[in-house]
C-alpha cells in the first residue's frame, strides 16, 4: 500500500543548504537544488552562492534568464515551498506575448493627429491676418 506524500519545504529546511557544496535557492515557490550547477552558471558561482538558502525569484528575473536556463531549472527541482510560505512574485515570467504597447501607440496617434490639426489651423489664421493687413 502506498501513502501519497505531499513533499513541502519551508524557509527554515531550505537555509539548512546555503553553502557553496549544498546549495538550494528559491524561485517562483519552488526549491532548486543547485548544487551541481553552480560550477556551470554561465554568470558565475557568487551571485549564487549569495542567494544561498533564499528567495532568489526576483533577481533571477531581473537578469532577463533565457527559456533554455529556465529549463534547467527543471532538472534542479527538489519539491514546493511550503504553501503558507509562498509570496507571489511581482516580477512574473515573461508570457512571450506582446500586446501591452497597443494602448500606449494610440495613445501618442491621437496626440501627432492633435499636433497637425493644431498646425493647419495656425496656417489658415496666419493666412488670414496676412490678407487682412495687406487689403
Ligand atoms: C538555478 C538558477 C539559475 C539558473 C538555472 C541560471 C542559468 C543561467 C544561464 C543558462 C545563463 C546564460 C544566459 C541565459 O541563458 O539566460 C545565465 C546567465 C546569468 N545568470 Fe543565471 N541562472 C540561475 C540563477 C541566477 C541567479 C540567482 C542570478 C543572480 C543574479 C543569476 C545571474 C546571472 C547573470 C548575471 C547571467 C549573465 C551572465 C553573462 O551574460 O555574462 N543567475 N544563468
Amino acid at each position: 500500500m502506498s501513502e501519497e506524500v505531499t513533499t513541502y519545504l519551508t524557509y527554515a529546511e531550505t537555509k539548512e543548504h546555503s553553502d557553496r557544496d549544498d546549495l538550494y535557492m528559491v524561485i517562483h515557490g519552488k526549491v532548486y537544488d543547485c548544487t551541481k550547477f553552480v560550477d556551470e552558471h554561465p554568470g558565475g558561482e557568487e551571485v549564487l552562492t549569495e542567494v544561498g538558502g533564499v528567495d532568489a525569484t526576483d533577481v533571477f528575473e531581473d537578469v532577463g534568464h533565457s527559456d533554455e536556463a529556465r529549463k534547467i531549472l527543471d532538472d534542479l527541482f527538489v519539491a514546493d515551498l511550503h504553501p503558507d510560505e509562498v509570496v507571489v512574485s511581482t516580477k512574473a515570467a515573461p508570457s512571450g506575448g506582446s500586446s501591452s504597447s497597443s494602448s500606449s501607440s494610440g495613445s501618442s496617434f491621437l496626440v501627432l493627429i492633435s499636433l497637425v490639426v493644431l498646425g493647419v489651423a495656425g496656417y489658415f489664421a496666419y493666412q488670414q491676418t496676412v490678407a487682412n493687413s495687406s487689403e
